[in-house]
């Protein structure tokens, strides 16, 4: 067990903060808007996180944005949520280009269009040296999707002979994921109320710590993201152990 996992610890960081971004349309519908005006005021608070998590020291922030069942929504929202996507990348890279920001886009590639396809795939080259804040977009994100592609990628690689069955162990099966390179999030918010995961993360978010604001996302701002980082730290994180009065107790038995 490694240093940051000893039983009973009160978590310092976190360090990867992943953000479930939920109650846009209940937003705009308690105003009388159209739900579109909620997704649109959901761009401003994501870009509001993203500056506060930079100055908290975040170094990893995760955002779902678009699930694979939210392609169910009627199809003029599903459009416009491609659109804001393809808006953001457009009007936003270089600001983040230019604060050191990386992004990384996590999700199936399949199913975009091309030219969000390649203003994904520029937006991730682009920003691939930067050592700052790194800001992964979960975008036509489904963990059970993820997970099936890795599953399959590697049973491709084990019936051509390139592996042995026996050499897939947690660590090679993470390899694979699409947040091969990002280390697990300590901590997962949820935002208006809802207590569920959609589908987010189920691997990584293993022995995450969850906090549920009742805060609709539009609405979102450094305080609530400081109430949650303060709610995570009072948290005992024990990895399956025991926390360490009882620890003691059977070192003295
Ligand atoms: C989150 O807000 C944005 C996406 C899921 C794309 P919702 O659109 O889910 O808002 P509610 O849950 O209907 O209020
Ligand atoms: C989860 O929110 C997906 C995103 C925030 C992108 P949803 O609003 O789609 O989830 P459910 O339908 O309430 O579970
Ligand atoms: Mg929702």
């Amino acid at each position: 067990m490694s240093a940051g996992q000893r039983q009973g610890q009160q978590p310092a960081g976190p360090s990867h903060v992943a953000i479930i971004m939920d109650g846009n349309g209940r937003w705009a519908q308690m105003r009388g808007l159209p739900r579109q005006e909620g997704h649109r005021r959901g761009l401003d608070a994501l870009r509001r996180t993203v500056k506060n998590a930079g100055e908290l020291g975040i170094a990893v922030l995760t955002l779902y944005s678009f699930s694979t069942e939210n392609w169910r929504r009627p199809q003029a929202e599903v459009s416009f949520l491609m659109g804001l996507l393809k808006r953001f990348v457009e009007k936003d890279l270089a600001e983040l280009d230019a604060s050191g920001v990386k992004v990384r886009i996590i999700g199936g590639r399949e199913d975009l269009a091309p030219d969000l396809r390649r203003l994904v795939e520029h937006a991730e080259a682009m920003t691939c040296n930067n050592t700052g804040m790194t800001l992964a977009i979960a975008f036509n994100y489904g963990s059970r999707d993820e997970i099936v592609r890795t599953a399959r990628a590697l049973a491709a690689e084990v019936a051509a002979g390139r592996i042995a069955t026996s050499a897939i162990d947690e660590a090679l099966f993470s390899s694979r994921l699409d947040t091969s390179d990002l280390p697990d999030p300590e901590l997962v918010i949820r935002t208006s109320g809802e207590t569920r995961i959609s589908n987010f993360l189920l691997w990584q978010a293993a022995y995450a710590e969850f906090v549920f604001s009742p805060v609709l996302w539009p609405d979102f701002d450094r305080a609530a993201l400081e109430d949650a980082l303060a709610e995570y730290r009072r948290r005992e994180r024990r990895f399956g152990g025991v926390s360490e009065p009882a620890d003691r107790n059977v070192g003295a038995a």
